[in-house]
């Protein structure tokens, strides 16, 4: 009989499961955004059948109605189990991923569909030669949708294709990550949720400082896209970037004609930091089959004078650049931004293959 007081010698408090230990440090419930965006699902109807390629897709009307439904899933997650029932994902990941391959597999079983998982390129035709247009020909004889990662940006299009039944782009080499995008805003949304209305006051608006390097960095890419959309909520998007290219140059300039007041920074970061309200980083680009870091000069600890309140956004993994002291702080939004993404790809998915009908029941 296993006793109470100890199990292998240790103390039983040694193998409890601590549920109630803290989860995130930022107020992340999702209710205050939930009731700042009215209902109006008409706006999801069109993403049906649509394949997700780029954050350029998305207009301001279906990003605030998917994060509305994102926030129903989240305050109410046990309540929808079923709109996927009968559905199977193919989740085809030829480049590592723990979050977005995990997050994606997550919110299709939070909704009852079925996955084919595939993690590694050498286990399909692909080892033996066969193009990407080939296996999504194959694709569309097994499933309802894929969601895809690939070391390069062309691999989208050449499956696309052949397909008839939608894509999502889980990051296709240094190009774009559009699910992560909508995930940090939605983030950004339920920390501040007034930053949605047009109107918002001009001392509202939120000063962000980016660490990364665009041409690199398919989040950071992606990221500027889903701000431009929302671009009067911030008063000023500063980049800090180990290296910058014309094609860097090229992508603000794109961003500023959106309306986003963006530019590279002039200043040191640390200098910069005590006025970020929002300090996002990132320090990993894939290129190939193996990926760079960036950026030794940017590591963030708690020795940053960050503002109060100000909070921290990483699509993560993290490397050095970012301490796990600041774990344990006000700053950490990064694990609520991780959680918050599959209520996102949840909502998201819903709208792209469940039928019309049903998805304007869940809304
Ligand atoms: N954020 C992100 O893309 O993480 P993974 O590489 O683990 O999927």
């Amino acid at each position: 009989m296993v006793s109470h007081e100890s199990l292998d010698g240790l103390s039983s408090r040694e193998h409890r499961v601590i549920r109630e230990r803290e989860e995130v440090h930022g107020n992340a419930h999702p209710k205050a955004l939930l009731r700042s965006i009215m209902e109006e699902g008409e706006h999801l109807l069109p993403l049906e059948n649509q394949h997700i390629l780029t954050a350029d897709q998305f207009d301001q009307q279906t990003l605030l109605q998917l994060f509305r439904l994102a926030a129903k899933y989240e305050s109410n997650p046990e309540r929808f189990r079923t709109p996927l029932q009968g559905k199977i994902l193919i989740s085809a990941f030829y480049e590592p991923s723990t979050r977005t391959r995990l997050s994606f597999e997550s919110a299709w079983h939070r909704l009852g569909g079925d996955i084919m998982s595939i993690t590694d390129r050498s286990t399909t035709g692909i080892a033996k030669g066969e193009s990407l247009s080939d296996v999504g020909e194959m694709f569309n004889n097994y499933a309802d949708c894929v969601v895809l990662r690939d070391t390069r940006a062309e691999s989208l299009t050449e499956m696309k294709n052949s397909l008839r039944i939608p894509i999502i782009n889980a990051g296709n080499g240094v190009d774009e990550h559009p699910t992560q995008a909508m995930a940090d805003i939605y983030t950004i949304f339920k920390w501040r949720p007034e930053l949605i209305k047009k109107d918002v006051e001009d001392e509202k608006k939120i000063r962000v400082g980016i660490i990364g390097v665009p041409h690199k960095m398919r989040t950071v890419r992606s990221l500027l896209k889903i701000f431009s959309v929302f671009h009067y909520a911030f008063a000023e998007v500063l980049i800090f970037s180990a290296e910058s290219t014309d094609l860097d140059a090229s992508l603000i300039e794109e961003m500023q004609s959106r309306g986003l007041n963006v530019r590279f920074a002039d200043q040191e970061f640390k200098e910069a930091v005590p006025s970020l309200d929002v300090v996002y980083i990132n320090a990993i680009a894939w290129v190939g089959d193996s990926f760079e870091t960036y950026g030794d000069k940017f590591k963030l600890d708690c020795s940053i004078p960050f503002k109060k309140g100000a909070m921290i956004l990483h699509p993560l993994a993290r490397g050095e650049e970012l301490s796990p002291e600041l774990d344990d702080t006000e700053h950490n939004w990064y694990f609520s931004q991780a959680r918050g993404a599959v209520f996102i790809r949840m909502a998201l998915l819903t709208c792209l293959v469940h039928r019309k009908g049903r998805v304007l029941d869940v809304v």
